[in-house]
């Protein structure tokens, strides 16, 4: 069905949607007849429209004002503009924070989150909840058969999280429901240490300050509940919306967001689209990027929507750098390389006011005089010529597991040998090295089915599931590659240790057990050998590694754990286990990393190309389309082409080596 809602997409827009996040309600008449001229202008083929809209459209209780958005649609229709309609549920109007202040989300620290901000609901609030199936109704009912509508943007990066009133309620009814009595949740949460038992579900409250010693199973749930209730919302909102309409149904995630299990959230909507805000000061946001776009393509296993990213700078930032000219275009054309087949912008028009009266637009305040203007007319004309790669889906023999349950486990509780862990940061130092080296990779959870890859890497999961780790031995012994990452294994999903310890879940994978976990002293560092020769500098953590089964790849040189293994190898049925119990400097990672990919048989998309370029492969119907991406602002790059082709960019035949300039793009459809 999600198929088929986006193949009649596709097929409306014919190729690569083009446009952004339009504010009319912000904006008089006379201006949306230029917007809608200006759009035709740019190429503009698919806006947003009325995610903010809720004051407008209901300014007071049940009383609706529509003439004003149904000018706009008719006037984007009349101008070939298709819509991507929002319901505006994430800014709450003042009558329903100050007459229903109950709506109003509880912090963490108890303070209650004020109206003139945005997101400010209680997710589990009954009255938010009527108030926004309300407006969801009535916006449906009456623009589902509008010509000009095309999809739907269910409210906006779903994300408030509230500690008290409804949401205390809610958590505990969402508990009931998973453990059924309490019994079953003291023992889950553990509660004989400290003498926390519950004795009534009354008794039971959602965790309240951040970093008090409180039980890391409560925690855990919490955050559980969070994703679920607010999954709910959306829930609520497309099953409204469904009852009008056939379109596709989605809502806009955010980069690396920790409060929404993301894998979850893909099975309930049509497609998936994120909002990315990659650093034009940090040379190396792409690389997070392009994890978080891969992420996507992986959700769903398919072409993704690119829903928001800025033109030029942002406005969220203590310094908010310009895109350089070029950045732009690169950085969408990185989404489309990684599976997108959108491109669109926060904001159309750059607002006059608000607190995001700085943030670049496609129309900025110096309109078309701009620097902007002109690159987003530029690639508004251009990303016609790769309509024919919509639709496309690529593949990888690479799988970097990416999981909530591993995420919510190491980062959100506490009590841990080291509490500064960066799961994001984690994954995001595994996949630099694959990229640089243009393997493709896809994203898996602890649910995904791992047949199909060559190798499978597991950053970390220092909780896991029973299901994923008997997963990941099964592929081991059926002939693939597993390589796992320190403090992995060590608890199930309730967040207790298991046993034998350490690490529980894969001492027989690994062959070998921890007795200890040594998390390294401030500054210091330690020199580790390579059975190859090698030698290299890790840092931050060790472990006491006893081997059982398995043989040390590497050891440590010095400190009080010399001629003990810090990285393991180990062989299961046909397959190998490489475990890294330490942290690697980043060329050292990169080396086990690869030589272990490589030595599975994984092949890169291009064989000879800097480490600044991004290569990916996206295929359909038996053609093959090469993206590459010279994100370099300063050197050209030269790239020897796995097969000859013609660049879709340029019209021009080519083979052997491609020379791209600085932030240089080219989409060879290989021959
Ligand atoms: C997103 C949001 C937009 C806008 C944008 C730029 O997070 O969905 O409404 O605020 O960021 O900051």
């Amino acid at each position: 069905m999600a198929d088929d809602r986006m193949a009649r997409l596709r097929e409306r827009l014919g190729g690569v949607a083009f446009g952004g996040d339009y504010n009319p309600e912000q904006w008089d008449p006379a201006v949306w007849r230029e917007d809608v001229e200006l759009m035709r202008r740019a190429g503009v083929n698919l806006v947003t429209v009325g995610v903010f809209a809720w004051a407008s459209l209901e300014a007071e209780p049940g009383v609706f004002t529509f003439d004003w958005l149904d000018e706009v649609l008719d006037l984007l229709h009349s101008g070939g503009i298709a819509v991507d309609l929002a319901t505006p549920t994430m800014a709450p109007p003042v009558w329903l924070s100050h007459g229903h202040p109950e709506v109003l989300p509880v912090r963490e620290d108890g303070q209650r989150f004020g109206f003139g901000n945005r997101l400010h609901y209680d997710p589990a609030s009954p009255r938010y909840r009527e108030a926004a199936a309300r407006i969801t109704d009535a916006i449906a009912a009456r623009y589902a058969q509008h010509p000009s509508v095309a999809m739907w943007h269910l409210s906006n990066e779903y994300g408030p999280v509230s500690w008290g009133g409804a949401s205390a309620a809610a958590f505990r009814d969402w508990l009931r429901e998973r453990y059924g009595d309490l019994e079953a949740l003291n023992d889950a949460w553990y509660t004989r240490f400290w003498g926390q038992r519950y004795t009534a579900w009354e008794q039971v409250e959602p965790p309240e300050v951040p970093r008090s010693w409180s039980n890391p199973t409560r925690r855990l749930d919490f955050l559980r509940f969070a994703s679920d209730v607010l999954l709910e919302c959306f829930t609520t909102e497309r099953d409204i919306v469904r009852r009008y309409s056939e379109l596709p149904i989605t809502t806009n995630f955010m980069r690396f967001y920790r409060r929404a299990d993301y894998w979850r959230w893909a099975q309930e909507e049509d497609v998936v689209a994120l909002d990315i805000y990659p650093n034009p000061g940090e040379a190396d946001s792409r690389v997070a990027a392009a994890l978080n776009f891969d992420l996507m393509r992986s959700l769903k296993g398919g072409p993704w929507v690119l829903m928001e990213q800025a033109a030029s700078a942002v406005s969220q930032w203590p310094v908010n750098n310009v895109k350089r000219p070029g950045m732009m275009r690169a950085g969408s054309y990185q989404a489309i390389a990684h599976g997108a087949d959108t491109v669109l912008f926060f904001q159309w028009r750059a607002s006059r006011g608000g607190h995001e009266r700085f943030h670049s637009a496609m129309l900025p305040h110096s309109g078309t005089r701009s620097r902007t203007w002109r690159e987003i007319e530029a690639l508004g004309g251009e990303l016609g010529r790769i309509a024919e790669v919509t639709g496309a889906t690529s593949r990888a023999d690479v799988a970097l597991v990416f999981d909530w349950n591993a995420w919510w486990g190491l980062m959100e509780t506490h009590g841990l040998p080291r509490n500064d862990f960066d799961y994001a940061e984690l994954e995001t130092s595994w996949y630099r090295p694959l990229l640089e080296a243009h393997l493709a990779v896809d994203l898996a959870s602890f649910e995904s089915a791992l047949d199909g890859y060559r190798c499978v890497l597991v950053p970390n999961a220092y909780l896991v599931t029973d299901a994923f780790a008997q997963r990941l031995a099964r592929f081991a012994e059926a002939g693939g590659t597993v390589v796992i990452g320190f403090f992995s294994g060590v608890v199930d999903e309730r967040n207790q240790v298991l046993q034998p310890a350490y690490p529980g879940a894969f001492r027989q994978l690994i062959g070998a057990y921890i007795d200890e976990y040594w998390p390294a002293r401030a500054g210091e560092s330690f020199g580790v050998r390579f059975a190859s020769g090698e030698e290299a500098v890790a840092d931050w953590w060790q472990e006491s590694i006893e081997l059982e089964t398995g043989a040390a790849l590497a050891e440590f040189r010095n400190g009080l754990l010399a001629g003990r293994p810090a990285v393991v190898e180990n062989r299961v049925g046909e397959g190998r286990v490489v475990y890294v119990g330490t942290r690697l400097e980043a060329s050292a990672l990169a080396t086990l990393l690869l030589d272990t990919a490589h030595a599975a048989g994984v092949a890169s998309v291009v064989a000879d190309a800097p480490a600044q370029v991004e290569a990916t492969m996206r295929s359909k119907g038996g053609a093959d389309y090469l993206f590459l991406i010279n994100h370099s602002e300063t050197d050209a790059a030269a790239v020897r082409l796995p097969r000859a082709g013609v660049d879709l960019l340029t019209g021009a035949a080519v083979s052997g080596t491609l020379e791209l300039e600085p932030l240089g793009v080219a989409v060879v459809r290989c021959g």
